[in-house]
């Protein structure tokens, strides 16, 4: 049982201990906490020159700054869409596990990351809705989709959920810090930035944890093609998951043309795959050393 395996580590409890003291003790009113000007300066730096998509592209010279910038403002409405969905999608993940059998231990913490995540979802979707007037759809293929090959096991489906979602929490994280640091940057949009880093930070160290636990609990009864199988859909998950940040939506309200192409060339350029090294680089040391992913 998942249970014993989680119950049995003091480890895992004193982290869980003291990461439920931080939530209580970092506790805010996300209502009241932050600053909403009516409208942010256009020409502007939305979202970290280095995060966005043309970056390091022949595009990046040859837009002029105010249409990079105008780029920059529909990736940052893209990027923070790209939170609403995947915390919708965590959220129902761990609400339908939340005091089960298996979860008893976590299940404080829950209560925690279920809040929490409510209220992140609030903040990015007020963002989205005041500044961009929507919130980008995701695009077609935009669900995890179900891990083919890897069976319908309970125990491998826990697994896998918790590894999305840590995966989701570290991409938005390498943003997140980044842009809470940027004094180009809008303090509204640092201040959204900033705080979501310090409550990723719990989650993320909470993830870490219970994704290995979870891990180490399967291989004592998974055969060895189903654990292949974990590790290739993760790997197919991180990418699948950069993708999303080039949204053909985006490059068309940002008055580009051929949205499709371009979104292709960017996708395809050298400069995507070191950006997607640049922010999965903590996340694979991780998955690598645990051997979610060979
Ligand atoms: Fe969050
Ligand atoms: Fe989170």
């Amino acid at each position: 049982m998942v249970s014993d395996v989680i119950d049995r580590n003091d480890r895992f409890r004193g982290i869980l201990d003291r990461l439920a003291t931080k939530s209580i003790d970092d506790y805010y009113n996300p209502y009241r906490l932050f600053e909403w000007p009516d409208r942010l300066p256009e020409d502007m730096w939305w979202m970290s020159p280095e995060l966005t998509t043309t970056f390091g592209t022949e595009w990046a010279e040859r837009l002029t700054p105010q249409q990079l910038h105008r780029l920059s403002k529909h990736e940052s409405i893209n990027f923070y869409s790209l939170n609403v969905h995947g915390i919708r999608e965590l959220l129902i993940e761990v609400v339908g596990r939340i005091h089960t059998a298996g979860f008893e231990t976590p299940s404080e913490f829950f209560h925690h990351f279920i809040g929490e995540e409510n209220e992140h979802m609030w903040f990015f979707a007020e963002f989205c809705l005041r500044y961009g007037g929507k919130i980008y759809r995701q695009p077609a293929g935009g669900e995890a989709g179900d891990a083919e090959g890897t069976g319908s096991a309970a125990k491998i489906q826990s697994l896998l959920v918790f590894a999305r979602i840590l995966i989701f929490e570290e991409l938005v994280d390498h943003f997140n810090s980044a842009m809470a640091e940027d004094e180009r940057l809008h303090e509204t949009i640092r201040g959204i930035n900033r705080i979501h880093h310090q409550d990723e930070s719990r989650h993320i160290a909470f993830g870490r944890e219970l994704v290995d636990l979870l891990h180490q609990d399967l291989k004592q009864t998974a055969t060895e093609q189903e654990l292949a199988d974990v590790s290739t859909y993760l790997r197919r998950y991180l990418k699948h998951s950069f993708d999303s940040l080039y949204h053909p939506q985006v490059y068309r309200d940002a008055g580009l043309e051929h949205p499709h192409e371009l979104r292709r060339s960017l996708l395809e350029s050298p400069a995507r795959a070191a950006a997607e090294q640049r922010t999965f680089r903590k996340t694979i040391k991780y998955l690598e050393k645990t051997g979610l992913v060979r």
